[in-house]
Formats: structure tokens, sequence, C-alpha cells
């Protein structure tokens, strides 16, 4: 039905009979003559209808947007005045010699031939109309290319791409589960995976040596901008392996993609401490093209009288910690007072703040707070900061929770807002993480995953667990967890010790996880792994902050399909086959 795709046809097919099948772009009647814009994949070519042929002119005229149809014709220059050198064919037209219509076309809900801005939730109504727009077909297209890329790097590194199930059991990475009912077994429940992390654990068991999927993973959980209850993942696991080989794939896969689709230039990736990234960021994934740090002030502040400050300094979940920002004196009350909503927002109680006008002048410190002070504890402050004229300082004191919230996020806000982003690309790894954390019912969890290798022995995680690192890591880029990966537990006898300081008993322990300890217990080798988000990947190399742009079919923020509807109601009969009854009350 094709012999050129519209939008590469171009001078050196001038003369050439060719074919093309498309949707009707545009419509324009020129004094007698009709030009229907074809579009395609590829792009879009005029076509031009004259009043000689009638038969074909006439269905040329009943012709309206985004009718389908096959032309054949010959390529013609265009006439000088015509050429349109923002067209890659604006140099070319067609004159048509047939013109047949495979199927017309309602109205369309939003206007395709005229780039407009149109509501989100419109567009995925009629995400059907809006993969016709070339920016958004682009990125899916540039997705299919950045994923066969991958496969080609992981098959490079000897990986195997195998299948894990999607009706499963749970797998904890976190989140809630999505489950589903089983007819065949009533009152019972398949899980679809949060990740395929067990079962890529087993096939490195059952001796696979390298495993790679393009794997999708479900989530119920809060979404956000870079977050789908349903979405894809680059999943890696290999047996026999350190954490330095890990490193050497990982880098590769992300610094190759990088260097192939952007401007990055390969170089090695930084690593970070969990510990120093929360100190000197407040958060586990610094966007570290911002060159803006905390400073934590509390040994200097802690014998202050200001009780704000000194309360925080000398309390060892708390912290208080200083943002120098600079060239910042200039901004505004008002500004200042904005940044101080957006930290109330995130549950800081204030933004104590120094604008440093002048140091050497009596009076060129600006500030709320210097009457709380001692001159000496503000020079020590100013000194640790290595302040200059024109910066202005902030502060955080609170929980550790509340101010690494707080603050990482005012120094994106800030490094936005300030125009600060230095360089296009600043990918990182965080390593060290702790093995666990405390949830807000004070018990511990996994800060990963109850699968990852502690760094310590099994006495040692038995007598401070909350001491134990693990062998873990992230990669970051620009300020997005991109991948997260560990080693694993390869012997049983830590998976047990693990499982009981999450406080998951024996009992439990056998009935979800029997099946991992009973091939811990077979002949398993020192394993270990990463999983990438591709959605994320795809996200960041495709310049886009939403990571719904980059899926075909996304959900909403509210976890729901707006095209199909989706999650609906089913019948009582289906229902009542799955034995299954809702207590929800529609009335
Ligand atoms: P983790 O939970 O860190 O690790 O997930 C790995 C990566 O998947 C991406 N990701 C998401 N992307 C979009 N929407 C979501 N809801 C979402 N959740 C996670 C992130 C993240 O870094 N089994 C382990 C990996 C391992 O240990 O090998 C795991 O799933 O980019
Ligand atoms: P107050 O005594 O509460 O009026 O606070 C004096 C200054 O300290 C104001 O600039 C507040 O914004 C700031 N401030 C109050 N609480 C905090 C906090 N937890 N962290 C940082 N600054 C704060």
């Amino acid at each position: 039905m094709r012999s050129h795709y519209c939008g590469n046809i171009n001078s050196s097919d001038i003369g050439s009979d060719i074919e093309i099948s498309g949707w009707v772009h545009k419509r324009r009647d020129h004094g007698g003559v009709i030009f229907l814009d074809i579009r395609d994949l590829h792009g879009i070519v005029q076509v031009v209808f004259n009043p000689d042929l009638k038969e074909i002119f006439e269905i040329a005229d009943s012709c309206r947007s985004e009718y389908v149809v096959n032309i054949n014709g010959k390529v013609r220059k265009r006439i000088e005045g015509a050429i349109n050198p923002k067209m890659s064919t604006g140099e070319i037209e067609i004159e048509a010699t047939s013109l047949t219509i495979f199927s017309s076309a309602v109205t369309p809900q939003f206007p395709l031939d005229d780039y407009q801005d149109v509501n989100e939730d419109i567009r995925l109504k009629y995400r059907f109309l809006d993969l016709r727009r070339p920016d958004v077909n682009q990125r899916l297209v540039q997705r299919s290319k950045i994923t066969s890329e991958i496969r080609s790097i992981l098959e490079k590194h000897n990986f195997h791409e195998i299948e894990t199930p999607i009706l499963t059991k749970a797998t904890p990475e976190g989140a809630r589960d999505y489950i589903v009912p089983s007819r065949v077994h009533p009152g019972e429940f398949f899980a679809l995976p949060q990740s395929p992390q067990l079962f890529k654990q087993l096939l490195m068991i059952g001796g696979l040596d390298r495993y790679y999927q393009i794997a999708k993973c479900f989530r119920d959980e809060d979404l956000r901008a870079d977050r789908q209850p349903e979405f894809t993942q680059v999943d890696i696991e290999a047996s026999f392996i350190s954490n330095e080989d890990i490193f050497e794939i990982a880098e590769d896969l992300v610094t190759t993609l990088l260097s192939k689709f952007t401007d990055y230039k390969k170089t090695s990736v930084p690593r970070i401490t969990y510990a120093e990234s929360i100190e000197k960021y407040g958060c586990d994934k610094p966007d570290l093209r911002i060159p803006l740090q905390l400073k934590d002030i509390s040994e200097l502040v802690k014998d202050e009288e200001f009780k704000v400050f000194s309360g925080p300094a000398n309390d060892p979940l708390s912290r208080v910690v200083a943002l120098k920002v600079p060239e910042g004196a200039s901004m505004t009350r008002k500004t200042i007072d904005q940044y101080t909503d957006y930290v109330g927002t995130l549950g800081a109680k204030g933004l104590a703040y120094i604008k440093v006008v002048e140091l050497d002048s009596d009076n060129g410190l600006q500030s709320p707070i210097l009457k709380f002070f001692k001159k000496e504890t503000v020079e020590s402050i100013l000194n640790s900061l290595d302040v200059k004229n024109n910066d202005i300082i902030f502060f955080g004191a609170g929980s550790a929770k509340i101010v690494n919230l707080s603050m990482s996020s005012l120094i994106k806000k800030l490094g936005e807002d300030l125009n600060l982003i230095s360089s296009t690309w600043a990918p990182c790894w965080i390593v060290d993480f702790p093995m666990f954390e405390r949830n807000k019912d004070n018990n511990l969890t996994s800060l990963h995953h109850p699968f990852t290798l502690p760094a310590v022995t099994v006495d040692k995680l038995k007598n401070d667990p909350e001491n134990a690192l693990a062998c873990a890591y992230d990669f970051v880029l620009n300020g997005y967890e991109l991948g997260g990966g560990s080693l694993r537990v390869y012997e049983k006898s830590m998976q047990k010790e693990i499982f009981e300081i999450l406080g998951i008993s024996n009992e439990e322990a056998n009935d979800k996880f029997g099946f991992l300890l009973s091939a811990l217990s077979s002949g398993c080798p020192p394993h270990g792994g990463i999983a990438f988000g591709l959605d994320r990947i795809i996200m960041l190399l495709s310049d886009t902050t939403n990571i719904r742009d980059v899926i075909a079919f996304p959900k909403t923020q509210s976890a729901s399909c707006l095209l199909t509807e989706a999650p609906s109601v089913v019948s009582d009969d289906q229902l009542d086959e799955l034995n299954i009854s809702s207590t929800l009350k529609t009335d």
C-alpha cells in the first residue's frame, strides 16, 4: 500500500511515481486546486489535486481531517515561493493520479494539524489520537530503539533473556500488591510481581548464570510524576559475581545509552556513600548538577539559647543544617517567604536565613535570627561555610527526617529557580546502604528488600542490625533513582536471620518464602544484580519529567486508565464464580 513513507520523500524522488498511505493532516482549497497534507509516522507531504482529474478531485474535495487515504502520484518540484524550508519534504509535492479513502473520521476531539496544549486527561482519553502527534509517537519510537540497544549491550555481556511469571506470589519491594483471584482455587489469590526478584534468584540457583528481562512490574503505591502502578524494569542478575562486576556492567549499560542517545561523554561514575549523601544532600538521590550542599552545624549551635536550633542539635534523631546559596542575598522577602511556605508543606517549622550583604561591615548581615546567637557562633557558622558577600544561608532544624526531606527538596527547587543546573548529565552510585531502617511503628524494615546480602557476618548482624551496612547500591541520574540492586543472601542461615530481625516468624517465612529457603539449601551460587526503571531511563533520555510521556497507554496519578476506563466493576456472575462478594456500599 505504499512505496514511500510520506516524510521520507525528497528532491531526489522528483519525477518518480510513488504510492503513499496515511492520514489527512490538513486540507486546503486554493483557487480551484485542492491540497491535502498527508501524514504518516515519518512526516508530512503535500499532495496536489487538479480539477482536470474530475473524479479524484471530487474525492479529494470530500476528504476531511484524519481521513485515512491511499494516493498514487508523481513527485514534482514545488514552484518558487511555495517552497517550505521548515518541512523535510518542503521542496517537493505530489501530483495525484489516484485517491482512495480507506476510512473517514469524525472531527477529532482536539486538533492535530495545529499544535496546541491539550489537557492531559483529554489526551489520555483519546490516546489513539494523541499517539498521532509526532512528539508523542517519536518518544515511543525512541523507546523501542533504546530497548533494542539495551538488549544488545546485555547480550554482549552474555546475558540471556528469560521470562518470569506474572501470576505469582507476593514479592516484597515495599509497595502493596495487586492481587488476582483464582477461580479454580476458591478463596486464593495470585499477586502480580512487584519485581521478578525471587524468580531471578531462583534462575541463578537453577544455574542460568546470567539473566535479564525487560520485565513488567506492578506496585500499588502512591503515584508521582516518575512513578506508574504498572512499569517496566530492565532486570539483571548474575552468578559468581562481585559488586565491582555489577558496577562495571551496569555502568557500561547506562553510559553507552547516554553516549549513544545524548551528548554525554563517557567518564567513570562517582560513588557516594549513603551516609555522605544524606549528610550533604539530605537524600539518597542527589542531583549532582546543582552545586548546592548542606552543612551540618549541629555541633556549632548546640550550646546556644535559641531552642529552635539547640533542641535538635542535642537530639540524636534530629539535625541542624545550613545551605549556602552563592549570590542569593538579593532574594526578596517575598521570595524567601515563598521558600518558607514550600518547606512548610514538607513539614518544616520554618526556614531561618542570613543574608550576607557585606562581611566586614558592622551591619553587613541581615537576618531575623542573629539576635538569638552569640557573635562567635555566627562567625564560626560563616567560616565553616566559607561565605562571600552577597551569599544567603538558609537553615533547617528539626527531626532529621523532616530536615532532610525539606532541605533536599529546597536544593532541587533552588537549582531550578535560580538556573543553577550546571551540566546536562550527572550520574552517580549511592553505595553502602544500611540493611534496615525504622518505619513509623518503630519496627525494622529492609531498606532494599529482605534478600539483600549484609556487608557483615551473621553474628554482627544479629547483635547490631541497625548499624549493619548492606551490599546494596542505587544508580542515580540527575536526581532520579534510575536503578537499584545488591548482592543477595545465598545461605539459608543468613536469610533466616534476616527474616527474624524483620519480625517474620518461621511459620510466616515458610509460608511466604518456603520455596526460596528450600532452594537456598540446594546449592546456591553467590549472586547479585540490579534493576533499572526502563520508563525512567527513557523519560530522562527524552528530556521530559513526566513518565506518562514515554508510555503508550499510561495510567493517571490515581491509577486508572482514562481510555479503557479500567479499573471497572465486574458482573455479579463473575464475582460469584470467583467466590468474591463486595462489601462496598453503593448507596
Ligand atoms: P527497586 O524497587 O529499586 O528494585 O526498583 C528498581 C527500579 O525500578 C524503577 N521503579 C519504578 N519506575 C516507575 N514506577 C514505579 N512505581 C517504580 N518503582 C520502581 C526505579 C527503580 O530504581 N528487585 C529490585 C532490584 C534488584 O535488587 O535487583 C527492585 O525492584 O527506577
Ligand atoms: P520563630 O522564633 O519561630 O519566629 O523563628 C525565628 C526564625 O527561625 C524564623 O525565620 C523562622 O522561619 C525560623 N525557624 C523556625 N523554626 C525553624 C526550623 N525548625 N528550622 C529552621 N528555621 C526555623
